[in-house]
């Protein structure tokens, strides 16, 4: 059952797991799983009980890209009125955190996803690449903007210009990857951080998150602002006397997300 889902949906503790599910298509990201993603990771998202999201695809790929076959035969004013990709938009309102854990291909809007999440864990037979190059466009779910900020101009302009591929090593010596792991541990390992994330006080999660990315959008001054008042915000919460008696203890804090 459910395996028709483009998406499949599963819960370890306060970890969602969200499995890309076309192998015949290499995982390729039509409008029926940007549908599915976006809306699954809202409804987690509004769910206390969930503390990170991970989202995956397969050995072989965790997704080749956005559906060339759907888009081949769009003109200029269907992809402009259907406003294309731009729901992808909605995963920047997600607060949980999320991991991807990457096996094999990350191309185009597959890399771009990755690029949506907070931690990349990656396969070393990972493969990372902004290919769109090659089929006469550009990247169109964020690449050049979010590969540029993570990993810098020189590194995204070859990727994205000469649309080469990019093996996990590379990757990860470039900034694109949190952590390199080799391919059998790969999903104890991203498993192990999202548990680990969805453990802590969820109210510190969300705002460190929060806090963390906002550095890509405000000067200086402003980001340290921001940070300042959210850490001070967050002593009105219970987890804070919490994580802080814990320590004094010389205890394991039991966070209540509160
Ligand atoms: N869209 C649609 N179908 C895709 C796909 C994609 N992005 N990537 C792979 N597939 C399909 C193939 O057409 C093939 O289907 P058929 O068996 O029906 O022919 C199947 O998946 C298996 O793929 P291959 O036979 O090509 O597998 P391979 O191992 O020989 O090659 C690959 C793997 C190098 C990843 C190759 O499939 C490839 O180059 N894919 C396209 C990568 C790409 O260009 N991605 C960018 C897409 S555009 C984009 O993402 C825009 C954006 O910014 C959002």
């Amino acid at each position: 059952m459910g395996e028709d889902k483009v998406v499949l949906t599963s819960r370890e503790g306060r970890v969602a797991i969200l499995t890309l599910n076309r192998p015949k298509a290499l995982n390729a990201l039509n409008s029926e799983v940007m549908r599915e993603i976006v809306r699954l990771t809202a409804e987690l998202d509004r769910d206390p009980g969930v503390g990170a999201i991970l989202i995956t695809g397969s050995e072989k790929a965790f997704a080749a890209g956005a559906d060339i076959k759907e888009m081949e035969d769009r003109t200029v004013m269907e992809m402009m009125l259907a406003d294309w990709f731009s729901d992808w938009e909605m995963l920047e309102r997600v607060r949980t955190p999320m991991v991807a854990a990457v096996s094999g291909f990350a191309l185009g809007g597959g890399c771009e996803l990755a690029m949506m999440c907070d931690l990349i864990i990656a396969s070393d037979t990972a493969k990372f690449g902004q290919p769109e190059i090659k089929l006469g466009v550009i990247p169109g779910m964020g690449g050049s903007q979010r590969l540029t900020r993570a990993v810098g101009k020189y590194k995204a302009m070859d990727m994205i210009l000469t649309g080469r591929m990019v093996e996990a090593e590379e990757a990860e010596r470039m900034g694109l990857v949190s952590r390199l792991v080799p391919a059998a541990s790969l999903m104890d390992e991203a498993m192990a951080a999202a548990r680990t994330i969805a453990e802590f006080s969820k109210p510190a999660t969300i705002t460190a998150k929060e806090a963390t990315n906002r550095s890509f959008e405000v000067g200086l001054r402003e980001g340290l602002l921001h940070e300042r008042r959210t850490f001070h915000a967050l002593f009105s919460g219970s987890d804070q006397k919490e994580g802080m008696s814990a320590f004094r203890e010389k205890r394991a804090a039991v966070f209540k997300h509160g």
